[in-house]
C-alpha cells in the first residue's frame, strides 16, 4: 500500500489515505516516486469533475502532471493522460514518451509549479498565434500564475512589446511588462493594444466582451492581424462578444488547451520549456506542502496567490 489524495465524491476535498501500490501495465511506462505534484486551477476542475476532459470516474487521484524519479535515478517531469491515477500520491504510472527528463539539480517544486501554467502560453505563442520575434503580445489576465508566465514566456519567445493587463494594478506593476492597463480604462488598453499581434486571454467572460470594445475601434491598422487566443476563463466560461469585431478587423479567435492542440504536440514542446523553467528563466510563486495536509492545502489553494505543490 501507498499513501494518496483521494476523492471519493465530486465537490468534496480530497483525502490522505492508503491505496493500492500503482502498476506499469505496458512496456514503455515505469513507475515514479513522485517528488512534487502542482495543485492547480485545473486540477482542482479535474477533482471537481467539472473540467471539460472529465471521464467521471471515482475514487480519483487527483494530479495531471509533475516530478518524479524512475528507477534508472533519473529526474523527470510528467504528463499523466486522462486518468484516474494521478500524480498525488507516493507513486504514479507515467509513460516515458509523455515524460522528459530534467537537470538533475532542477528544483522539482519550481518544476512542478511553472510547467503547467507556462505550457498555457507557451504552446499557444509556439503552436497557436506562430508567434515571430518581434512582434508584440497582450496578456489580458496578466496577474494569475499563467498570466504573469505568459508576460515572462512572451519575452522569451521574442516578443519585442509585451502589455500586461488585469484588475489588480499592484500586481500588474510587478509583471515586467512594457505597459500595463487596468482592465477597466478602456481608452487605454484601446491604446496599448493598437498595435499588437497577438492576445493570450485568460479571462473571458465580459471583461473579454469589454476589451474587443476597447480594441477594436482603435486598431492602427484595420488589416493587420490579430490573433485572439482564448487560454483561460477566470472571468466566466461565457463571453458575449460583439459580432462587429470580427469583420471591423482582421481579427481570428482561437483556442490552446487539451484538445485543440495535439497531446503529441503538447509533449514535443516538454523539453525546451523544462530547459527555460530549469535554468531558472521563468518563475513563480511556489510553496511546497506536505501531501499529507492535502484537505488543508486545498481549502487554502482557494484563497492564496501561491502555487501551492504537494510533495509526499
Ligand atoms: N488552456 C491551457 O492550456 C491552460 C493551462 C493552464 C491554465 N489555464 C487556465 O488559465 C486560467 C488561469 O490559471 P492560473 O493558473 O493563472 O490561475 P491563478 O493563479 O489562480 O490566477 C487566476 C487570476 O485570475 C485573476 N482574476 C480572477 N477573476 C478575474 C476577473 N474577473 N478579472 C480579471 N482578473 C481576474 C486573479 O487575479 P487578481 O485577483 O489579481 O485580479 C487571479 O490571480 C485558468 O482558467 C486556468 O484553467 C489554461
Amino acid at each position: 500500500m501507498m499513501k494518496a489524495a483521494l476523492v471519493t465524491e465530486f465537490g468534496a476535498s480530497p483525502r490522505y489515505q492508503d491505496v493500492e501500490e500503482p502498476t506499469a501495465a505496458r512496456p514503455g511506462q515505469a513507475v515514479v516516486d513522485v517528488l512534487a505534484a502542482a495543485l492547480s486551477p485545473r486540477v482542482r476542475s479535474q477533482a471537481a469533475g467539472s473540467h471539460y476532459t472529465s471521464t467521471g470516474e471515482l475514487p480519483l487521484i487527483p494530479g495531471i502532471d509533475g516530478v518524479g524519479r524512475t528507477p534508472d535515478g533519473a529526474l523527470r517531469y510528467f504528463l499523466l493522460p486522462d486518468t484516474a491515477k494521478g500524480a498525488m500520491a507516493e507513486r504514479t504510472v507515467v509513460d516515458l514518451q509523455r515524460s522528459v527528463v530534467v537537470p538533475p539539480d532542477s528544483d522539482p517544486v519550481q518544476l512542478a509549479a511553472v510547467m503547467n501554467p507556462a505550457m498555457s502560453s507557451w504552446i499557444a505563442l509556439r503552436r497557436r498565434a506562430r508567434l515571430h520575434a518581434g512582434q508584440s503580445v497582450l496578456v489580458l489576465g496578466a496577474t494569475g500564475n499563467a498570466g504573469g508566465l505568459a508576460v515572462q514566456v512572451a519575452r522569451r519567445l521574442g516578443g519585442a512589446h509585451v502589455v500586461a493587463a488585469g484588475r489588480d494594478s499592484g500586481r500588474l506593476a510587478d509583471s515586467g511588462a512594457d505597459v500595463v492597463v487596468e482592465l477597466d480604462d478602456a481608452e487605454a488598453l484601446g491604446r496599448a493594444a493598437s498595435e499588437v499581434d497577438v492576445v493570450l486571454d485568460y479571462l473571458w467572460g465580459r471583461p473579454t466582451a469589454d476589451a474587443l470594445r476597447a480594441v477594436v475601434p482603435r486598431r492602427a491598422r484595420d488589416d493587420q492581424p490579430l490573433t485572439w487566443v482564448q487560454i483561460g476563463s477566470v472571468a466566466g466560461p461565457e463571453s458575449p462578444i460583439p459580432s462587429a469585431a470580427l469583420r471591423a478587423v482582421d481579427l481570428r479567435i482561437v483556442g490552446s488547451g487539451q484538445g485543440s492542440v495535439r497531446t503529441d504536440t503538447i509533449v514535443a514542446e516538454l523539453s525546451d520549456l523544462a530547459v527555460e523553467v530549469a535554468s531558472g528563466a521563468l518563475v513563480t510563486a511556489a510553496r511546497a506542502v506536505p501531501l499529507s495536509r492535502v484537505e488543508q492545502a486545498w481549502d487554502e489553494a482557494a484563497t492564496t496567490r501561491d502555487r501551492l505543490v504537494l510533495v509526499p
